[in-house]
């Protein structure tokens, strides 16, 4: 796979996130985010129903989408990720800084939701996600990212209980760097059959950061809310739904 690999920390990779969490995604992020507002928002902006799905993941955002009329096309990097049968028929792994469509394809909108646009370890690889995108949509390009405003005044370490059940306890810890922008982190799940490390690692980019790096490539920022059902953004959100147009 054409990618990133190389700019990660030691030991992380474009797979890291799938393998970590392909296996409990679904049963713990199902309704993480609103998949129904997702997807009436993307359908009320796409030009022509194919939209392409960077890190579709389990497909947990698929069925809404397809409910709403849009026929999805996903990308993974991690084959576990999309193995069952959620992540719709038209899928690709691949790395989505490096697109694998042939010339010529044309999406009529593309969306990259709940952070996996901050999977990509730097600056760089993550606005040639946005070029890459770019080539291969006549529509919107939709980002869903958490603001960075929390990151920005978040301690240095932590840990904290993530889950907690009768027969479970998953915690988290993080280590964050203000300077680059990285969020670095292991979900320790334990459970009587042992114990699972389940490590991350995400670059934050902020929103301004967000917008010059689209510009660079092209893309202008035509709308930006704070959630899919179209709320005001403003310095105090802590996540953004932003719509970039060619
Ligand atoms: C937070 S999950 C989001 C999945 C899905 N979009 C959702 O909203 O539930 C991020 C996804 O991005 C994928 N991913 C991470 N880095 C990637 C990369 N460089 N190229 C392609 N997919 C990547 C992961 O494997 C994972 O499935």
């Amino acid at each position: 796979m054409r990618g990133s690999s190389e700019t990660f920390p030691p030991g992380f990779g474009p797979q890291t996130y799938g393998e970590s969490f392909a296996d409990v995604y679904d049963r713990w992020y199902h309704d993480v985010t609103d998949a129904a507002g997702t997807a009436r928002f993307l359908a009320e902006r796409c030009v022509s129903p194919s939209v392409l799905e960077l890190g579709v993941g389990t497909g947990r955002l698929v069925a809404e989408l397809v409910g709403a009329g849009l026929d999805v096309v996903g990308v993974d990097s991690s084959l576990a990720m999309m193995r069952g049968p959620g992540a719709g028929p038209l899928r690709a792994v691949a790395d989505i800084s490096a697109l694998p469509f042939r010339v010529g394809r044309r999406f009529g909108g593309a969306i990259c939701a709940f952070n996996t646009l901050f999977n990509l370890p730097t600056a760089e690889l993550q606005q040639l996600v946005l070029a890459e995108t770019a080539a291969v949509t006549t529509g919107p390009i939709v980002v869903e990212a958490l603001t960075g405003a929390a990151l920005a005044d978040a301690d240095v370490q932590s840990l904290g209980i993530s889950r907690l059940t009768s027969d479970s306890l998953v915690l988290a810890a993080t280590v964050v760097d203000h300077d680059a922008q990285t969020v670095t982190g292991q979900h320790v799940d334990i459970t009587p059959a042992g114990i699972t490390l389940r490590p991350w690692h995400l670059r934050w980019t902020t929103p301004p950061q967000l917008d010059r790096m689209a510009a660079e490539v092209g893309l202008e920022l035509a709308e930006r809310y704070s959630d899919w059902n179209g709320s005001l953004y403003d310095q105090f959100s802590e996540t953004h739904v932003s719509v970039y147009r060619h």
